[in-house]
């Protein structure tokens, strides 16, 4: 019996693969850390019964158009804003993502950037690399405190509740904003719901963990960050496009905020020329926010669990549509 077929638009080691090779035929993309050039993923499609794709593809019209035989697309991340979801509804496409599994691990990169943002961890380690260490000073790289002080949660979903969690260890006041208020979040972690206003003029750490939406574009502009403390530092691990970049150097440049930590981008990749890249008070990161060995794992494990049902015939563990 012939088998579905599966195209990867990146290289996999195939350990993570061998569960399903006896029911699927899987074919990918050579390369791990270079996208698949769109022409040759156009080709690759034609025959598939199943994309596994990654954030920064972008599915739309024109791809689905080249799969006639595309009956899911299973996106290896939980944000799907590189989806277009009503083009997959029009070719009777399922869309799944990754929820859940990677939570925890992206909560850990969101609180390792506020911890390495308020003690300057990146500037004092490339010190000491640069052999520049050469005696102990009372208020040598002085920071932030973070523990007892007030972090601000935009997004208090699935990450956001875990970032909420880990805050409860630092002893901090937690705050959040979201479009609907969680009762049940605001008990169990003891959690206050605040408009979005008040969250940006009382708190001194700002998390974003929203995801990526019309409604959400440059959600965090000039107004925004003069709203924030002068002392704030400016938490972004949900999309590079919920940010004016420009704003937020700004505010970074005049000490309209302290500092930002920042693991994504309106254009990713960034290189070391990006302004942002260039300040003193950034810590850059490469998008890594669930980038650890085991969830990394998870997420490969639930994209092909999800096109194993789809494509005999099941419901999806995780559809988005
Ligand atoms: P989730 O459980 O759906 O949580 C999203 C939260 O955002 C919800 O509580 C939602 O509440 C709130 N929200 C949505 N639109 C909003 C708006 N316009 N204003 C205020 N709040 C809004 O999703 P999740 O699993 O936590 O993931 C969140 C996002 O994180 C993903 O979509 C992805 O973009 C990003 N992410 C990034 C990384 C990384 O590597 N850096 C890793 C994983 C995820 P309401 O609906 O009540 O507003
Ligand atoms: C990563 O950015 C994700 O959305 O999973």
């Amino acid at each position: 019996m012939l088998k579905p077929k599966v195209y990867m638009t990146r290289k996999i080691d195939e350990k993570y693969l061998e569960a399903y090779q006896d029911q699927l035929e899987i074919r990918m993309w050579e390369k791990e850390e270079e996208a698949v050039p769109r022409e040759t993923l156009f080709k690759e499609i034609e025959d598939v019964d199943a994309l596994f794709a990654v954030l920064s593809d972008t599915i739309d019209e024109e791809l689905l158009s080249k799969a006639p035989k595309l009956k899911v697309v299973a996106n290896m991340a939980v944000g799907y804003d590189n989806i277009d979801l009503e083009a997959c509804k029009r070719h009777n496409v399922t869309v799944t993502n990754t929820p859940d599994v990677l939570s925890e691990t992206t909560a850990d990169l969101g609180f390792s950037l506020m911890m390495a943002t308020a003690r300057r961890i990146v500037e004092a380690n490339e010190w000491v690399k640069e052999d520049k260490w050469k005696s102990w000073a009372p208020f040598f790289f002085a920071g932030t405190d973070i523990y007892g002080k007030t972090i601000g949660i935009v997004g208090m979903g699935r990450i956001g509740e875990a970032i909420a969690k880990r805050a409860t260890g630092f002893d901090m006041n937690i705050q959040y904003h979201n479009r609907s208020r969680k009762k049940d979040a605001e008990e169990r972690l003891n959690a206050k719901y605040v408009s979005f206003d008040e969250l940006l003029e009382t708190s001194d750490f700002v998390v974003t963990v929203v995801p990526y939406t019309k409604e959400t574009e440059a959600l965090f502009n000039k107004a925004a960050f003069q709203k924030m403390k002068s002392s704030a530092i400016f938490i972004n691990i949900s999309r590079g496009k919920v940010v004016d970049e420009d704003a937020l150097l700004d505010a970074l440049k005049t000490g309209e905020i302290q500092a930002a930590g920042l693991d994504v981008f309106r254009e990713e990749p960034i290189g070391a020329d990006h302004p942002l890249v260039g300040m003193q008070n950034t810590v850059c990161l490469p998008h890594i926010g669930s980038a650890s060995v085991e969830t990394r794992a998870k997420m490969v494990q639930l994209c092909m669990d999800n096109i194993q049902a789809v494509v005999n015939g099941k419901e999806a563990i995780t559809a988005v549509l």
